[in-house]
């Protein structure tokens, strides 16, 4: 096991109607000002918006809204958060909704506590962001596991570069968690959020250090999100099923199934350019290469695939290639049946590609032949590109 230090210090409010606890979360942490954050209206359209706007009223706290957010969230309409927050005078934010709100939230709690600083400066790691305002999330989609994560990830349309600030900064001081809440989901939303669960593991596990206590985690987390998931596109009003998914996407990036690895995280930095390039949901980004990631990689230790495949997907019997290749191809078939695009062509956002463009991708995500990615296989920018022309069919 690899030296580790883990810090996962966001309280967590489980179960039905704990949105209503908000107002007292918020005064838990110090919050009087809310910047209430929010995208492009489901929470309008469910009645949650009114419901916490009320919450926050009946306990006296002020509270000012900034909707508008779209998924892959852009750094410029963040600093148009920003400039609310500054002008209303937050002291707390607070993202009611997926991901991309909640990144959202914890872009504007870094600006508005640097205001002179770029914080795009703060995303290129060019200056380091040292404190932040306090940030909440109610969470309506198990997916991206922002409200437990140290991450938040940005697009910069004028450069189009789609890029992730991991900081401690960044975890929600509480994180509402109400599985009704996503009820209101679209069934391909409710596919895309349990693929990337499984890819937040999945991005952990393959990596070069074996560690038992770990594995078993990440393990037990990916076969009880491959079962759910199973159930909640076919019914995502199924109490237990969306309570185990909300549950494991939080456990699946606050680092647990990880714990005593280098990580990989090859797969996000391929999907992250496609989201760049071509506005396709993160979810999305992810299925479309990880059959042709996994087949590039598996050489460099078919022992780990076919673990993979006997723990994950109760596979035996083959050689250790075989196995390895079986593993490969339940998670692909897994990921088709949830309705989720394994190719350029079947992704719509996409589609077939030029071999120019594929370049271009493969250049980017290198961030112009200035770094390789991935510890489980080392992929330089001709890797790269090798994994998104397989992926182009
Ligand atoms: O914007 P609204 O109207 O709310 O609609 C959203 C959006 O269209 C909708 N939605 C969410 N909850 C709903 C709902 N519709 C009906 N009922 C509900 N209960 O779903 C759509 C997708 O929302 P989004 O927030 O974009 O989804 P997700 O949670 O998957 O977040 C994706 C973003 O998070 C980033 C991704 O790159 C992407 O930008 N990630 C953030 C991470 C982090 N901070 O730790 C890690 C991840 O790897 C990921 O990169
Ligand atoms: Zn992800």
């Amino acid at each position: 096991m690899q030296s580790f230090t883990y810090l996962s210090p966001t309280e967590v409010i489980f179960g039905k109607d704990t949105q209503n606890k908000v107002a007292e979360c918020v005064r838990k942490y110090d919050g009087s000002r809310v910047l209430l954050v929010y995208g492009g209206g489901s929470v309008i359209r469910s009645g949650l918006l009114g419901q916490v706007r009320q919450v926050l009223a009946d306990a006296g706290l002020a509270c000012e809204e900034f909707g508008g957010v779209q998924p892959n969230p852009t750094l410029e309409h963040a600093k148009k958060g920003i400039r609310s927050a500054l002008e209303f005078q937050a002291d707390f934010l607070l993202g009611v909704g997926g991901g991309s709100v909640i990144d959202t939230a914890k872009a504007i709690a870094i600006g508005a506590a640097n205001p002179t600083a770029d914080i795009w400066d703060f995303w290129c790691r060019k200056a380091t962001a040292t404190h932040a305002l306090p940030t909440g999330a109610i969470l309506t989609i198990p997916a991206a596991g922002s409200e437990t994560s140290n991450s938040a990830v940005l697009t910069c349309t004028a450069t189009g570069s789609k890029r992730g600030l991991s900081s401690d900064l960044n975890r929600p001081r509480f994180a509402i968690m109400n599985p009704e809440l996503t009820y209101t989901l679209p069934v391909y939303q409710v596919a895309c959020g349990v693929t990337d669960i499984m890819m937040h593991t999945l991005d952990r596990y393959f990596n070069p250090v074996d560690n038992e206590l770990t594995d078993a985690i990440a393990e037990a987390l990916l076969r009880t999100v491959i079962a759910k998931g199973r159930i909640a596109v076919k019914d995502s009003h199924d109490y237990d099923a969306m309570s185990e998914l909300m549950w494991a996407g939080s456990l699946s990036h606050n680092g647990l199934t990880g714990l005593g690895g280098p990580g990989d995280f090859a797969v996000h930095q391929l999907g992250h350019e496609l989201s760049a390039m071509f506005g396709t949901a993160h979810g999305a980004s992810l299925s479309t290469v990880w059959g042709s990631w996994a087949l590039s990689v598996c050489h460099a230790r078919p022992e780990r695939f076919a673990r993979y495949a006997r723990n994950v997907w109760g596979l035996d019997g083959a050689g250790v290639n075989d196995l390895a290749m079986a593993g490969i191809r339940s998670t692909v078939k897994y990921f088709a049946g949830l309705g989720m695009p394994v190719s350029f062509g079947e992704n719509p956002d996409i589609g077939i590609q030029k071999d120019e463009v594929l370049r271009e991708l493969a250049y980017r995500c290198s961030f112009q032949q200035t770094r390789t990615i991935g510890t489980f296989d080392v992929l330089d920018v001709k890797r790269i590109y090798e994994i998104y022309r397989e992926a182009n069919r």
